[in-house]
């Protein structure tokens, strides 16, 4: 028998708790149909307020903008929206959902490549627009009403720091000179600040990125402008894991052992996303390094308090991390390939982000089954090869039987919906918000279904 490496996924209490009662699960299921999305918007307010907690010791002025492409959620919009946090919208149907939830105006910024008719409407609005190209700002200070003053944040890309990863977005530091006389000659724009947005927890890498961003800010001084915000983005991590140890067990077994073991027959598991499921280290983690990180040897924090910046982040996946859950029923169980198959009530575009394989196991409600033995590949409904849910094996608590309900952890983060199809006639999974109340849920359908 080979050996078994299941990599068991952290639970957050509420998430536990709710799988803990097999009679709850079931009860979802039954009233809502399998498969189903549950997010969790207190978990998302748990984790605003750790967030918050962090800058507030810092003493950094700061805005959390809620990135609302990480979740269609209406309930997730309208949790951030109570906690006192802005939105960071990305599409003219994002900010329709955002106004509609409550964010008055001057609480939304829109990042993200815009169409003509979108930069109308935020220019209308007077919604704060993170600049993605001079195409853009040219655009904005044509249709920008005279005398009014539509908030603009640059951002910015082409950062000399070897640290900083390369990205398709923003305008390029040669171009920022270009971009400051747009704002500068428009007769209905402010510059409220420079922006920009890395996919990496690296604190070093925030603060070149920061560094450089900050000679943009003084060379806007030097025209007249008043910019008085940096905004860093989201970036910051999920924690997927409470032990590193299996994650790092595993990775040394892909190396070294036969990989069709325990990967399925022609896929490779991608090196550079794989790293992010190892990680036990809360995004809180992530941002308390970047303010105590130094900038010729005075931390962050500091020198944003000396130079009277106000900080202004955009998380996604750090506020709903552990905010929500995928149920999905077992159809059946077979042998294909040589291999152990279980087939399940799902598509593997529901429950994947750009098809990243996720690197922690589903949890098996109430499995009632056979001791597990070597592990399963689970597959999705879809008349697709590729159509494989877990394309690795995975290692569930007892053998998975037609009926039961697996639990896919922490999916509330693009999981849902980056990818979601309707492919096949299998609309993406409908969502539902749960809400502990005293020792009971009670359960409120959430009307948005993909991004
Ligand atoms: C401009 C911008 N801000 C914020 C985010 C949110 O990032 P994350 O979910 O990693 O926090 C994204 C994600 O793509 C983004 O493009």
């Amino acid at each position: 028998m080979s050996a078994r490496h299941p990599l068991p996924a952290a639970r957050h209490p509420i998430a536990a708790r709710l799988l803990g009662d097999p009679a709850a699960v079931a009860g979802v299921i039954e009233r809502f149909g399998s498969p189903i999305h549950v997010v969790f918007p207190q978990v998302m307010a748990e984790n605003a307020a750790a967030l918050t907690a962090v800058l507030d010791r810092h003493e950094v002025p700061h805005e959390i903008f809620y990135a609302h492409k990480v979740n269609a959620s209406t309930r997730f919009l309208a949790q951030a929206c109570a906690a006192g946090l802005g939105v960071d919208v990305a599409s003219a149907a994002e900010l329709d959902r955002a106004l509609a939830a409550g964010f008055a105006p001057d609480r939304i910024e829109a990042t993200g490549p815009k169409s003509p008719a979108l930069i109308e409407r935020i220019a209308a609005l007077g919604v704060t627009a993170n600049a993605d190209d001079l195409w853009e700002l040219d655009r904005l200070a044509a249709v920008a009403p005279r005398g009014s003053s539509v908030p603009v944040l640059l951002r910015l890309s082409g950062f000399a720091s070897p640290l900083v990863p390369l990205s398709r977005f923003g305008i390029d530091l040669a171009d920022v000179d270009a971009a400051l006389e747009t704002v500068r000659r428009a007769r209905g724009l402010e510059l409220r600040g420079v922006a920009f947005h890395l996919d990496t927890a690296d604190p070093t890498a925030r603060v070149d990125a920061l560094t450089e961003s900050m000679t943009v800010v003084a060379a806007a001084y030097g025209k007249g402008l008043r910019p008085s915000v940096v905004d860093i983005g989201g970036g910051f991590r999920q924690r997927f894991v409470d032990d590193p140890e299996p994650f790092q067990r595993y990775s040394q077994a892909l190396a070294t052992a036969a990989p069709e073991e325990l990967v399925w027959p022609g896929y490779d598991l991608a090196a550079p996303t794989a790293h992010k499921y190892g990680n036990h280290r809360p995004a809180t983690d992530v941002l308390e390094r970047f303010l105590t990180a130094e900038i010729e040897r005075r931390p962050v924090a500091e020198v944003l308090r000396e130079c009277m910046l106000t900080l202004w982040l955009e998380p996604g996946k750090a506020l709903v991390d552990h905010a929500g859950i995928t149920l999905a029923s077992v159809l059946y169980r077979k042998r294909a390939a040589g291999r152990d198959l279980v087939v399940v009530d799902l598509s593997r575009n529901q429950v994947t982000p750009a098809d990243q394989e996720v690197l922690v196991d589903p949890v098996l409600v109430n499995g009632t089954g056979d001791r597990p033995g070597e592990g399963v590949f689970l597959a999705g409904r879809l008349c697709l090869e590729s159509d494989l849910i877990s394309r690795r094996k995975v290692f569930l608590e007892s053998e998975p039987r037609s009926g039961d309900v697996l639990a896919f952890v922490n999916t509330a983060a693009y999981q849902m919906d980056l990818s979601a199809s309707s492919a096949g006639g299998h609309p993406p999974p409908p969502k539902v918000a749960a809400f502990l109340e005293g020792e009971r849920f009670t359960f409120v359908p959430d009307d948005i279904h993909g991004s």
